[in-house]
């Protein structure tokens, strides 16, 4: 079995498109895939009541009661290994990690970062498309290297810059993007794996 393990922060909403794909489509049978936990940094992630919505293992990992990154990123990696999971997906994880925490999974751990990569790593990434000026912005998926944002690119969705947009307004937008080309990104790794 390719358990896949999910790791959110916040509103976990590409966690639960990634969830409702894998049953739509049916990865257990076409793939022998199944997300197996959900597990988030902070305790009060709505994404983790979403999770128990849909009937899925999830636990918190408080990073706060860490003294170190090094001591949580040790901790995170037993928890996420207790699944030996074929593939470890960033969904709104809003942690740097170590780099031996990016090596223990080097080829199969993947991001979403909300820009059109390799522009705007980081954070505030609408707000400085705007402005930028840009008339495109969108999202990225791309496979975790320690760098932070940089890794090999696995797909991206473009959406327009409209007049008038905020941080808020085009966050939506490219969001909606991202709980297509997430789930579709992930399939496509699990038709190669
Ligand atoms: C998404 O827009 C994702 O691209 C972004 O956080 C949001 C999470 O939303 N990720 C990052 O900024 C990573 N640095 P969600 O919790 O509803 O999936």
């Amino acid at each position: 079995k390719k358990n896949i393990v999910i790791l959110i922060s916040g509103s976990g909403s590409n966690m639960a498109c990634i969830v409702q794909a894998a049953r739509r489509e049916q990865w257990h049978k076409r793939f022998d895939a199944q997300i197996a936990c959900v597990i988030s940094n902070r305790p009060n992630a709505e994404g983790l009541s979403l999770a128990d919505k849909l009937g899925l293992a999830n636990q918190v990992l408080d990073h706060q009661l860490f003294a170190s990154r090094q001591a949580f990123d040790a901790e995170l990696m037993q928890l996420i290994d207790r699944w030996q999971p074929a593939l470890v997906v960033l969904a709104g994880f809003m942690r740097i990690l170590t780099p031996d925490f990016v090596e223990h999974y080097a080829g199969r751990m993947l991001n979403i970062h909300p820009s059109l990569l390799p522009a705007f790593t980081g954070l505030h990434t609408h707000q400085r498309a705007i402005d930028a000026g840009c008339k495109v912005a969108g999202a990225t998926v791309h496979q975790v290297v320690a760098e932070l944002d940089h890794g090999p690119i696995l797909a991206q969705a473009v959406v327009p810059v409209v007049a008038g947009d905020t941080a808020q307004s085009l966050a939506a937008r490219v969001l909606s993007q991202e709980h297509l080309l997430y789930p579709k990104a992930i399939r496509e790794w699990l038709e190669r794996a």
